[in-house]
Order: C-alpha cells, then sequence, then structure tokens
C-alpha cells in the first residue's frame, strides 16, 4: 500500500532560487489579477482528534481563480515574467489587461499538459491576450480537453505518455517559433521551470499567513509530487522561512511514477519509464524536474510511494468529514497526502511508521489539495460507487 524511506542526504541547505522574498514578490503579482483571492486554509479539528495529532491544515486549490486547481499560479507567473523580458520591463510594471496592446501581434505560448498545467496557461494567456497551444498524452481526460478548449486555446491528444508529449511540444515550438511553457526542465532549458516553480510560491505564503492567524505552525508538511515542481516551491520557501530543521517534509507520490521516491532513496535523479498508470493523472510523471530535485534533497525528510486507493481514500475523507469539520472536494492528485496521513494514522500496520514520522499529539499537519474534481466523473466513481476501495 505505501512505502516510505527516509532522506540520507538531508543537509537543510536553503536555494537561492525559492526565498520567501521572491515568494513575496510572486504573491504581487497574482494579487493584481483580476479576481485574486487566497484560497481557504482549513483545520479539520474532528478528523485531528481521530487521528490523534494537534491539527490537520488543508490548503484547499480548488477555489484557485476558478479554476479547480493551483497550477495557474505557475503558468501565469511565468508568462508574465516572459512577457516583462520581452518587453524589456519588470514584472511589476506589467499590466495584464494591457501588455497585449505593447505587442505587434500576440505571443504563441506551447505547453504539455496532464490537465491542470494546460488549463492555467490557457486562462493565463487568455488574460493577457495571448494563444496558446497545449499538448495532452494519450488517455487524458475529455473534461480536461474541453476546458481548455473552451478557454480558446488549441488542444492536442497525443499517442504517447506525459514525459514523450512534452519532447513533441518542445520539438513542435521550436519549429514554429513559439514560447515554450513547461512545468519542468532539463539541460538548457530551466528559466521558466524556474518562474513556474517560484508562482506556486504564492500558495505557501498564504498558507504560512493563515497558519499565524490560527496561532499554528507546522511540524509536517505534506507534498505531492508530479515531477517535483511543486512541491520544491513550497519546501523552498518554507526552508526559507522556518528553517528545514523545524519540521518534516513527506514527499508523496503514486506507486507507477514514483521517480521522486527512488531518486530520494539514490541521492541522486532516476527516471521512471513506461505507461505510468495511475489515476493521479497530475502526479504520473516520471523525471524529475532538475531545477527542484536539489532543494527536495537537500530539505525533505522522507519519500513515499503511495499506491492509488490511498488518494481514493483520502478523496472519500475529505468529501465526507466528520460532523463539525467543512468538506472539502479533492481530486485524485489532491487527496494523496491527507489518504497517506488518514492510512499511516488509523492503521495499527503502520504503528512504526507512525513513531519514525513523528505523527503524535503535538504534530500540526499541513497537507495541499492542490485540485477538486477535475475529472467529475472519476471523481464520483470514487466518492460515491466505491472504486479503489480499501476493502474491496
Ligand atoms: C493537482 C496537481 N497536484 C500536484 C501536481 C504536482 O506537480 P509537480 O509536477 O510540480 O510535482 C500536479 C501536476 O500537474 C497537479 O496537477
Amino acid at each position: 500500500m505505501l512505502k516510505l524511506t527516509q532522506n540520507a542526504f538531508f543537509t537543510g541547505e536553503i536555494s537561492p532560487l525559492f526565498t520567501a522574498d521572491i515568494a513575496e514578490q510572486t504573491r504581487q503579482f497574482h494579487q493584481q489579477i483580476e479576481g485574486y483571492l487566497p484560497t481557504p486554509l482549513i483545520s479539520l479539528e474532528q478528523l485531528a482528534a481521530r487521528l490523534g495529532v494537534k491539527a490537520i491544515l488543508v490548503k484547499d486549490e480548488s477555489y484557485r481563480f476558478g479554476l479547480n486547481a493551483f497550477k495557474v499560479l505557475g503558468g501565469s507567473y511565468a508568462l508574465g515574467k516572459q512577457l516583462a523580458e520581452h518587453l524589456g520591463v519588470e514584472i511589476s510594471d506589467i499590466d495584464l489587461k494591457t501588455v497585449a496592446a505593447k505587442l505587434p501581434e500576440p505571443l504563441v505560448f506551447a505547453t504539455a499538459t496532464a490537465g491542470n498545467h494546460g488549463t492555467g496557461v490557457a486562462w493565463a494567456a487568455r488574460e493577457m491576450g495571448q494563444k496558446a497551444v497545449v499538448y495532452m498524452p494519450k488517455g487524458s481526460a475529455q473534461a480536461s480537453v474541453e476546458r481548455i478548449k473552451k478557454l480558446g486555446a488549441e488542444c492536442i491528444v497525443t499517442d504517447c505518455n506525459y514525459d514523450d508529449t512534452v519532447r513533441i511540444a518542445n520539438q513542435t515550438a521550436a519549429d514554429n517559433g513559439w514560447m515554450l511553457v513547461q512545468d519542468t526542465a532539463w539541460e538548457g532549458y530551466d528559466k521558466i521551470p524556474t518562474w513556474i516553480s517560484q508562482g506556486y510560491m504564492t500558495m505557501a505564503v498564504e498558507a504560512q499567513e493563515q497558519a499565524e492567524t490560527m496561532a499554528m505552525k507546522p511540524t509536517h508538511i505534506m507534498l505531492q509530487a508530479g515531477v517535483g515542481a511543486m512541491a520544491g516551491g513550497i519546501l523552498g520557501y518554507f526552508a526559507d522561512k522556518l528553517g528545514a530543521d523545524n519540521f518534516s517534509t513527506i514527499i508523496a507520490e503514486p506507486r507507477a511514477a514514483d521517480c521522486i521516491y527512488r531518486s530520494g532513496a539514490a541521492g541522486d535523479m532516476v527516471a521512471v519509464g513506461g505507461e505510468l498508470n495511475s489515476i493521479m493523472a497530475g502526479l504520473a510523471c516520471g523525471e524529475p524536474n532538475p531545477v527542484t530535485w536539489p532543494i527536495l534533497k537537500q530539505c525533505s525528510t522522507f519519500f513515499a510511494s503511495v499506491e492509488d486507493n490511498v488518494t481514493a481514500t483520502g478523496m472519500r475523507v475529505l468529501g465526507n468529514p466528520l460532523a463539525g469539520d467543512t468538506p472539502i472536494i479533492s481530486g485524485e492528485s489532491g487527496a494523496l497526502t491527507l489518504g497517506l496521513l488518514y492510512t499511516l494514522a488509523s492503521s495499527e500496520k503502520f504503528a512504526a511508521e507512525r513513531q519514525q514520522l513523528g505523527l503524535d499529539k503535538d504534530a500540526v499537519v499541513m497537507v495541499f489539495s492542490t485540485e477538486g474534481d477535475t475529472n467529475p466523473t472519476r471523481y464520483r466513481q470514487i466518492v460515491w460507487e466505491g472504486m479503489l476501495s480499501t476493502h474491496a
């Protein structure tokens, strides 16, 4: 059901790319976007009492700009930075509503996506009067294709997996003189992926401030990973803000695409190939992001490789809370960490892991529900019809 490994390569060294100061800049950029509101940080008090921890704080990203996922934070910041660079101005001088008038013709931004990143790029391109072309791997949810098209972008579904789809988007962008806005990096391509991960830090600044208002300080931060771009940005912020020695981090991934888990065990980047079959579409990525891998290696405490039924449990627990707790609609890639916390805390089978992680009555656990029901059909199958039940 789950495998856990302690990070033997932890140094606690922070990254100059992901600091609290940079996070403040990205937050200022997002604040000027029409409709910006911090997403809620929800304290599940009853569940915390049931699971024997002090607090469970859930950042609910289903509210982000009405797009049902956090991803737009990265895509929009990268587009803003790219336009600022193109025009030779600072990002703080970019006015999203008038920037298009400063260009002779719109720029074309291309990307590959499992769904949420492409939605964010399509939305940001539309907001800034630019164009987007979005590539998706085979088997992608039709709901995501339609959502992206509705935002005015061109959307093409390929016949290969996520990592190969990234290569197609890259090649087509190069052939056409488009700008590739990819949420992972490789040799020679790291500027835009860095901006994307920095954009995600807005979520962390908000969460930290909201926790502070509740007089809470996280002792455990649980982050799900695909390529690790999100986890790296969030962890980088908290390591700088709180000191990496002052909390534990658990990076969780689907078993079928556990490249960060394997990298964590090896102390160096390890790729996973093949079909990467998991219901966690946003996390089904087999190659770590080299921009964020160093901070994950330096500052994470644990890595977890987790089967699909654990996130299904997380979705059900969040959507059907104990009396007094707030319901949270969390999708397959959003609920993994809460599912993992629940699984670790509610079964005697995991008593040793619980102790190793320090999940006890003093633990303040922060998790990020990074998406809502972005695949509504699958959401109902899991939450209503009991698909992937642990007891089946
Ligand atoms: C909902 C959701 N959560 C988490 C992630 C993980 O992000 P990353 O690939 O940066 O690790 C993704 C990526 O698409 C996602 O869509």
